[in-house]
């Protein structure tokens, strides 16, 4: 894994948007892979500020989420389908047939899951997939002791998980006990893995997954394994990591970096 630390939240996400950018640059139709929650947030901001101040075009892209609660219309305030209209589709032009969310209404979750996977592959496959981490290491809603293989179905947060939610919710009742994700598995078959943690609270979880051994108990470590991750953090979030002044000093020394 490559792992990129940044002064601040912004610089992290600006860095981030551009390597998305890049991808949609080299292949304007091309497969993005959209996470929730607070982190990818400047992401999306700073990809809408490209989209509209740079002409960065959207318009042949398919996306797929990573994750959805269930049980939760997709009007709900706290719906991921309501998170990523107000905070980036409505945004770009990205044609609302081509946007891919899981559903947490269907009657049918395991045909839908089913769905969900063929749906990736006639697409041609995710060809950069953003990620953001649980305070436990977990990627998407894959919790601690997921298959590394796994692939999208329903699963049941773990209480970590549903504590660390509880702040969108008017009470802790009311977070959703399953949600369905994107699998292990299927993220591992993304071509490009863009992880972004940030805050002090993350700190531990991005230790464990960059630095820790390949464990189901820290799904993320299993990019580990994947041959083009980028770990992109902030200082508090890069804090607990071991290695942190080779990760500086290869970023300075890469062979394309200008010569002093
Ligand atoms: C949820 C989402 C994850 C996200 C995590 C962290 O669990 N399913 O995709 O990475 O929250 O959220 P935040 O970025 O708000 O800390």
């Amino acid at each position: 894994m490559e792992v990129i630390i940044h002064q601040t939240y912004a610089e992290m996400s600006r860095a981030a948007a551009e390597a998305v950018a890049d991808v949609l640059n080299a292949k304007p139709n091309a497969v993005i892979g959209m996470a929730t929650g607070s982190t990818p947030l400047g992401v999306y901001q700073e990809l809408v500020r490209m989209h509209k101040g740079g002409g960065l075009d959207f318009s042949q892209v398919t996306t797929f989420n990573l994750d959805e609660y269930v049980g939760l219309p997709t009007t709900h305030e706290q719906s991921y389908h309501r998170f990523m209209h107000e905070n980036f589709f409505r945004q770009v032009n990205i044609p609302p047939q081509n946007v891919h969310i899981p559903s947490g209404t269907t009657s049918n979750y395991r045909a839908f899951c089913a769905w969900y996977e063929q749906r990736i592959e006639e697409c041609g496959g995710i060809d950069v997939q953003i990620l953001g981490i649980g305070s436990d290491g977990h990627i998407a809603f894959n919790e601690p002791a997921s298959s590394l293989s796994s692939r999208t179905r329903l699963k049941t947060l773990a209480k970590q998980t549903i504590d660390d939610n509880a702040r969108f919710f008017s009470s802790r009742d009311e977070v959703p006990v399953y949600a369905i994700t994107m699998g292990v598995g299927t993220i591992m078959e993304a071509r490009k893995i863009l992880l972004l943690a940030n805050g002090a609270k993350k700190a531990e979880a991005v230790a464990a997954a960059v630095e820790g051994p390949v464990t189901s108990m820290i799904t993320a470590s299993a990019l580990q394994m994947h041959p083009d991750a980028t770990v992109y953090v902030d200082e508090p979030a890069a804090s607990k990591l071991k290695m942190r002044e080779y990760y500086d000093w290869i970023q300075k020394k890469k062979p394309d970096a200008p010569r002093v």
